[in-house]
């Protein structure tokens, strides 16, 4: 098992590290220079996506994340309408299907019972295709969509998924860009969302050396019962994931919020024995974050927060925990800024001594409803 292990203490601490390894694998032989190779996906999937008018993601738990952040990119940067839906909630309505509208599952089993259940709803719906992006060959999933984009993570045993969220969200950038080359999206948007996706590897890198100053949260957080992490944007859903992978690994009360909705009612809990954990990047939204932090702050809320280096903050004499990050463009931001994120829970739980790589109550693949 050590052997497997490569040296690392858990599964976990290992497929976090190999996140830079598995990003290339995934992007290799699909990005070249600023194209995305035409079989990335399937024969047919140059017409398909041509005809595209709309896309419905469907997806459960850390691929759900994945979803709602590549609906920002695939908005903003194709202007494709795009919806986010769990599968257990898609399964049981009654969605409206536009015509050419495209569905989507993520997964990183390929045999999750809901998504594999809203999958065969689709296939009878009226879409004009099924899509997947799953990390497992001839998983059922594989098999029963119309296509199927492998991502090259390379099996994951911790339950709690890192580097499969990471390769996922990779899949979905080149999705995105080979969407917005068919849709003639500027090259000069396109060769720096490109370029954004080539440097991804080295970035990621360059956040795992974060990780002594992460230890030192973790060792406040350990001792706190609750926490909340906040987000804006594309970056809210990296907020979602660090309270999710928090919860399930060390069974920490955790919620994430995007930071502007902290007055609609969380801001109640907030007082000194509440870790408020915000992700800040360096983007439009930073001026509103850090207003949203200093509105922790006056409550007394303990803050932990991550920010691009590069950006004009005013946080550094009023936060006590804070760490600046490399930065990366504002397209791979979220990919970079979740993976800090990971190893604080895996080092919160680490000190809780919980189960790291098999938490109480949950299984890696949920294979019934
Ligand atoms: C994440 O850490 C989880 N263990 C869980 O939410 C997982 O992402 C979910 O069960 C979906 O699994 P899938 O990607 O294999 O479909």
């Amino acid at each position: 098992e050590a052997l497997t292990k490569d040296g690392y203490a858990h599964y976990m601490l290992k497929e976090i590290h190999e996140q830079p390894i598995a990003v290339a694998n995934t992007i290799a032989d699909r990005l070249f220079n600023d194209a995305i190779a035409d079989d990335f996906i399937g024969a047919d999937a140059r017409e398909i996506l041509s005809q595209t008018k709309q896309i419905h993601i469907v997806a459960c738990g850390t691929s759900y994340h994945a979803g709602m952040v590549a609906r920002y990119w695939l908005e903003a940067i194709t202007q494709i309408p795009t919806q986010v839906e769990i599968a257990s909630e898609y399964r049981y309505r009654k969605p409206v299907i536009p015509a050419n509208t495209l569905f989507l599952t993520i997964s990183q089993s390929g045999e999750t019972a809901d998504s594999l259940a809203a999958l065969r709803f689709a296939k009878k719906a009226g879409y004009l295709a099924t899509f997947a992006v799953c990390n497992v060959a001839n998983s059922t999933l594989d098999r029963e969509s119309d296509e199927c984009i492998l991502t090259h993570a390379g099996p994951e045993i911790g339950v709690a998924s890192t580097k499969a969220l990471t390769t996922q969200l990779a899949v979905m950038a080149l999705l995105t860009l080979k969407l917005a080359e068919l849709r003639d999206v500027d090259i000069k948007v396109r060769k720096n969302l490109a370029k954004q996706l080539r440097t991804l590897p080295g970035i990621i890198n360059q956040s795992l050396l974060l990780n002594n100053q992460i230890k030192v949260f973790a060792e406040q957080i350990v001792q706190r019962d609750h926490a909340l992490f906040l987000g804006r944007g594309v970056h809210y859903p990296i907020a979602l994931e660090g309270a999710l992978k928090l919860k399930e690994i060390s069974y920490i009360h955790a919620e994430g919020y995007p930071a502007g909705e902290l007055k609609h009612g969380p801001l109640a809990l907030v007082d000194d024995k509440m870790p408020v954990i915000a992700v800040c990047p360096n983007d439009e939204l930073l001026e509103k974050l850090e207003s949203n932090i200093e509105e922790v702050r006056a409550r007394g809320g303990e803050l932990y927060v991550f920010v691009d280096h590069k950006s004009q903050h005013g946080l550094k004499d009023r936060v006590p925990y804070l760490i600046e990050m490399e930065a990366s463009g504002s397209f791979t931001s979220p990919i970079v800024f979740n993976v800090p994120l990971q190893l604080l829970s895996y080092h919160v739980a680490v000190l809780r001594g919980t189960d790291v790589d098999q938490p109480r109550n949950l299984a890696k693949s949920v294979t019934v409803e």
